[in-house]
């Protein structure tokens, strides 16, 4: 552990060796700064708990960068800037498995259990067997060989013989080690297997991207891991947030030293073999394992797991249950296919199969045009999925789909469903051919594509679809948030020409609206009161709500962080609004576009006389710095507020989220059932723990001062 102090120092040394003031210790001064990075790589990557902020990180690595820059005698291979390999792949080099990758034996319910574990006592001679029991991590599986301590490859399953050498772009992935000290077990060459993993929040976010450049979300989370991996371009793939999990050793050779009992007593069991890695700095499930004798046990575990699933970072199918002890797994052996020391016990399917019995096509408020398909409902995952997206033309043709296929469905956790493919071999003749229209299917004007997209779009921006999507979009939950005026009101008043248009939600005949069936004078009152306050949304959430193409909820935080007054944008060009973070030539001539034509700026002039807040509140309070740098993270369920409105609130006053408990961090605000992260503020004095009504009235107390 690094103290601040001795950090500082470092700094100051390593500061004077960048200058160019070269001294005799200058090797052992990059050294020890390549140490502090790659603990705090270990606290952030591995154990989830940082202890240094990003920006004081990236100062860090920046001062090594530049070292290493202008000495580069000083460089070594396992520094932490070696993972960023500028040059790009070509094309990956097949290489053979040490021992082959094979796979596991399924099993799916407690019989086929009990079935193998006394299959496996009679192979094995044992009246009781002790196992490890670990789960079934979703991903894509990776083989990793080090010699003497360092890594020197890195490969994908392949056919379970050979793989493809993806060494460049595994060294992106910061939570594999470039340098683990293998040799305190006297182990000098290593082959590893495990997973890469995409987390469920990092999957989230990098379809969120996707979507604001209208491209297809993909499907899981394995899929985005296992496409990250095969990326031409290694810096691309250190930014997908990819994670490993490393669970089994297939091969090792052994150097002459002599080792402690403590470390030589590890390699004799799998878990033994987990803890190893955990100890040399590897992401290994050694705190989601558990050690076991009797079958029984093993099932109950099974099953505790099933039902944690949902709550888990990470996508996982299933558990693995290996036999512990690793002579015993040599006795036991192989079948062609799959170890007989081990067996993989599959979750409930999140797939099913159903009848593909239409398409139709919607107009979105951009005028693309998306393909849904209608399937006989089917059950999957605790909800009845009835129509599924299928995106674009492109998905049709590839995916082969017709009408009255038998389709696979798949819906894993809170990812939307999806069609998984079609089942071809079961088709009886009379399938149809999907046809894509040529014209608008509401306003019936001619479909456009443009070069290099793969969207149809409708280009009539009066065409009424349009029209009512962009309502619905300006009202919704994560833009205006006017509550009561859901999507079938937006619909009902558009088709009884009480709504034309975005301004005239703030100039809706409240008395026509009272004669209709249905409106009683409490749901009036409740519309016209979620209206008004919409008018004081945060500009964020206005931006977002004008359904700019491509731009979404975090472009518009980024738009509206950088302006003062919603119509400073009409000043930007498209240069300098390719200078704002993230924001490229796309999104940047969309948005320009958008504050160019004269029809947006009438209906925003609009919009502003009728009394819609168009100032940046949010940087008229930061700028009084009323909750200004300070840290807060939530646990626990919130009784009064959703998660994201009171995130939201801490954001709105300058405040910032953290990602988790550590010294960084100020407030922890505690709902009901909170867990570890509670335990773990407890023990840093610095953080203050407080309740949601503790924070609803700091929150106030900050808001009053509010212009
Ligand atoms: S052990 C010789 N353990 O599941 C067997 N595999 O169907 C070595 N997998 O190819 C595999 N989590 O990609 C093992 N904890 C785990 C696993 C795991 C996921 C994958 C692995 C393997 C496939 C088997």
């Amino acid at each position: 552990m690094y103290s601040n102090q001795e950090i500082a120092e470092l700094q100051k040394l390593t500061r004077k060796l960048a200058e160019g003031n070269y001294t005799e210790k200058a090797f052992e001064i990059v050294e020890n700064l390549r140490n502090v990075l790659r603990f705090h790589e270990y606290r952030y990557y591995i154990l989830n708990d940082p202890l240094i902020s990003d920006p004081e990180y990236d100062q860090l690595y920046k001062l090594l960068e530049k070292i290493e820059k202008a000495h580069p005698e000083l460089v070594t291979v396992d520094s932490p800037t070696q993972r960023v390999g500028s040059s790009l792949n070509p094309s990956f080099r097949t290489v053979a498995h040490l021992v082959p990758m094979l796979s596991l034996e399924n099993s799916y319910n407690a019989d086929d259990l009990i079935d193998w574990d006394r299959k496996a006592k009679e192979v094995a001679r044992k009246d009781e067997l002790e196992y490890c029991v670990e789960p079934k991590f979703d991903g894509a599986s990776i083989s990793l060989i080090y010699e003497n301590d360092y890594l020197v490859r890195g490969a994908t399953r392949g056919n379970g013989m050979e793989g493809d050498d993806i060494t460049t772009n595994i060294k992106q992935i910061r939570s594999i080690p470039l340098t683990a000290s293998f040799s305190t077990y006297g182990i000098q060459q290593i082959e590893i297997r495990g997973e890469i993993m995409m987390s469920k929040k990092a999957f989230k976010q990098y379809n969120e991207q996707l979507a604001e450049q209208n491209i297809p979300p993909l499907a899981n989370p394995r899929n985005a891991a296992s496409g990250s991996l095969r990326m031409k371009d290694p810096k691309e793939v250190g930014r997908r947030k990819l994670e490993a999990f490393l669970y089994n050793v297939s091969y090792y050779t052994r150097t002459n030293e002599t080792v402690s009992r403590e470390n030589e007593v590890l390699l004799h069991t799998h878990s033994g073999i987990l803890q190893m890695l955990w100890n040399v700095g590897f992401r290994s499930p050694v705190n989601e394992m558990k050690v076991m004798k009797g079958i029984n046990r093993v099932i109950d575990y099974c099953k505790d797991f099933e039902e944690k699933r949902n709550d888990l970072a990470y996508e996982i199918d299933g558990m693995v249950i290996k036999v512990n002890d690793l002579d015993l797994q040599d006795k036991m052996g192989m079948t062609t296919h799959h170890p007989r020391w081990a067996i993989a016990y599959k979750f409930k399917a999140r797939q099913a199969t159903s009848k593909l019995r239409n398409v139709e096509f919607q107009v979105g408020r951009t005028g693309s045009i998306t393909p849904v398909a209608k399937i006989d409902p089917v059950f999957i995952s605790g909800v009845t999925v009835g129509s599924i997206s299928l995106f674009n033309e492109d998905v049709i043709k590839e995916k082969d789909l017709r009408i009255g296929d038998t389709v696979l469905v798949e819906r894993a956790g809170d990812v939307i469903p999806y069609i998984v493919k079609s089942l071809a071999e079961v088709r009886d003749g009379d399938e149809k051919e999907i046809v894509f229209p040529k014209k608008c299917p509401v306003c019936k004007s001619e479909l456009y594509k443009e070069e290099g997209e793969a969207a149809w779009r409708c280009i009539n921006i009066e065409c009424p679809a349009q029209v009512v999507e962009r309502m619905i979009h300006f009202a919704s939950k994560d833009a205006m948030d006017i509550r009561s005026f859901g999507e079938a009101n937006v619909r009902k008043f558009y088709e009884l020409g009480l709504l034309k248009d975005i301004p005239g939600i703030y100039t809706l005949d409240f008395t026509a609206i009272g004669n209709m069936a249905g409106f009683g004078k409490k749901s009036i009152e409740n519309l016209q009161s979620a209206i008004e306050e919409s008018k004081n949304q945060p500009l964020n959430r206005l931006i977002f709500a004008l359904g700019i193409r491509y731009v979404g909820e975090t472009t518009a935080k980024v738009l509206a962080n950088s302006i003062n007054h919603l119509f400073d944008l009409k000043e930007f060009s498209e240069e300098k609004l390719q200078t704002l973070e993230d924001i490229g030539v796309k999104v940047a001539k969309s948005v320009h576009t958008f504050f160019q034509n004269e029809q947006n700026l009438k209906m925003l002039q609009q919009l502003q006389e009728l009394g819609v807040e168009m100032n940046n509140k949010k940087n008229d309070i930061v700028a009084k710095g009323e909750l200004n740098g300070q840290t807060f993270l939530f646990t626990g369920t919130l009784n009064k507020l959703k998660r994201s409105e009171a995130e939201e609130k801490v954001e709105q006053l300058g405040g910032k989220i953290l990602g988790s408990v550590s010294s960084k961090l100020n407030y922890l605000v505690v709902g009901e059932d909170a867990g570890s992260k509670l335990e773990k503020a407890k023990k840093i004095h610095t953080v203050k723990i407080i309740s949601e009504d503790d924070f609803l009235s700091l929150v106030d107390k900050h808001t009053k001062y509010k212009i």
